[in-house]
């Protein structure tokens, strides 16, 4: 399957996980869109892309278990998770609750929401080793009578581990507390069904794990809480009477919902308008084998690697799919990155979490065995 991505041949690429890499032929269909565009970029941004993007939100939805009209396209996780957190409603000294695994840059996007509104915005320790069954009653025990919204990732970035996100935004409901989970590393990587992981906001990155092009992320929200969102950028949508004088269907939309979210002003749509054709392309190679020959690959290389140095994996195979965070000796970080890469041509992630190191090993169709061996006999994990 390598051939069918461009990655270089000469690079052992173990990081899909950080953006994802995308097969020749789903970047060539991205590059029919744009050509496409080309011909007439009026007809096609301005009267053509609102059905074209309600076509490819409903092949999304399909995918992941939502309806369309419930999904928008965003170009990335991090504007999903910035959309939210602009938008919801936090009076001061109310509280967002988050577990302690959040990823960086949307972690500061709640503390800074929340410092502006003087709001508290707190994180909630999840032990390692890892103890699934714990996590909801860990955020649920520290959420207090002003919490308002637990944000919490589907699966985590610099540890790689899957939350209990179903039970974990039944039990918020029941309290009556907002949810948001961020699905940034979802959507391809497990079998995902947004209506049954049931929060009131989900977000989540076609470009990673589903291979799609980059800048294809999606915001979902339940019907409910459609109407309380804010665009990122305030456009047409927001205009009294927008977009009649033009004829452009695109600044309209069939709801508030899309009518804020669709039109931002010009941009390129056309990773958008790939994902059906990502979906497709793993649907063709069987993707749910190619998980679970990726899942034991990774699986190989944590046994091996923990037995190695003595150290006890942070949690069981099946908490965690196609990415794995492998326990090494505390170290920099950065400093064993740049020898992985340097010395052995392996380009793969160090993470820290809570004073431990990890290589943070992410196993895609692409990878072989041998990858895996290369990793394993690279001199700075010996
Ligand atoms: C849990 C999580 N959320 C959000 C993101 C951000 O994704 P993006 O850069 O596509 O916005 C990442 C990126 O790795 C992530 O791991």
């Amino acid at each position: 399957m390598r051939d069918l991505f461009l990655l270089d041949p000469d690079l052992v690429f173990l990081n899909h996980g950080s953006f994802g890499a995308c097969p020749r032929e789903v970047l060539d269909a991205q590059h029919r869109w744009q050509i496409e565009m080309e011909r007439n970029p009026v007809a096609f941004l301005g009267r053509r892309s609102a059905a074209l993007l309600t076509e490819a939100r409903a092949a999304l939805g399909a995918e992941i278990g939502a309806r369309g009209e419930d999904l928008v396209f965003v170009p990335n996780a991090t504007t999903g998770v910035n959309a939210v957190a602009q938008s919801f409603p936090l009076a001061p000294g109310d509280e967002v609750l988050a577990s302690d695994l959040e990823y960086g840059a949307c972690d500061a996007a709640w503390q800074h929401v929340c410092a502006k509104r003087s709001a508290v915005y707190r994180r909630v320790e999840i032990p390692l080793p890892y103890a699934r069954e714990e996590v909801v009653e860990r955020l649920l025990a520290a959420a207090g009578p002003r919490t308002r919204l637990i944000y919490a990732s589907h699966l985590t970035s610099t540890t790689a581990l899957m939350l209990p996100v179903a039970e974990l935004c039944a039990a918020a409901r029941e309290r009556g507390i907002a949810t948001l989970v961020d699905g940034a590393h979802a959507p391809g990587q497990i079998a995902l069904d947004i209506d049954a992981v049931g929060a009131d906001f989900y977000v989540g990155n076609c470009h990673k794990w589903m291979c799609a092009p980059k800048g294809s992320g999606f915001l979902h929200a339940r019907p409910e809480r459609q109407a309380m969102l804010d665009a990122p950028v305030i456009s047409w949508g927001y205009a009294e009477g927008s977009g009649g004088h033009s004829g452009f269907d695109a600044y309209l939309g069939r709801t508030t919902f899309e009518r804020r979210m669709q039109w931002q002003g010009t941009r390129d749509i056309s990773a958008w308008l790939a994902v059906a054709d990502a979906i497709g392309f793993q649907a063709r190679h069987d993707w749910p084998a190619v998980r679970a020959r990726c899942h034991d690959l990774a699986a190989h290389a944590l046994r091996v690697l923990t037995q190695r140095h003595g150290l006890q994996p942070i949690a069981a195979d099946g908490d965690w799919a196609q990415m794995v965070a492998i326990p090494v000796p505390a170290q920099d970080p950065e400093a064993l990155r740049r020898r992985l890469l340097d010395e052995s041509r392996i380009e793969i992630p160090v993470t820290a979490h809570g004073g431990r190191t990890f290589v943070r090993l992410s196993v895609q169709g692409y990878n072989t065995p041998d990858d895996i061996e290369r990793l394993l006999g690279a001199p700075a994990l010996r």
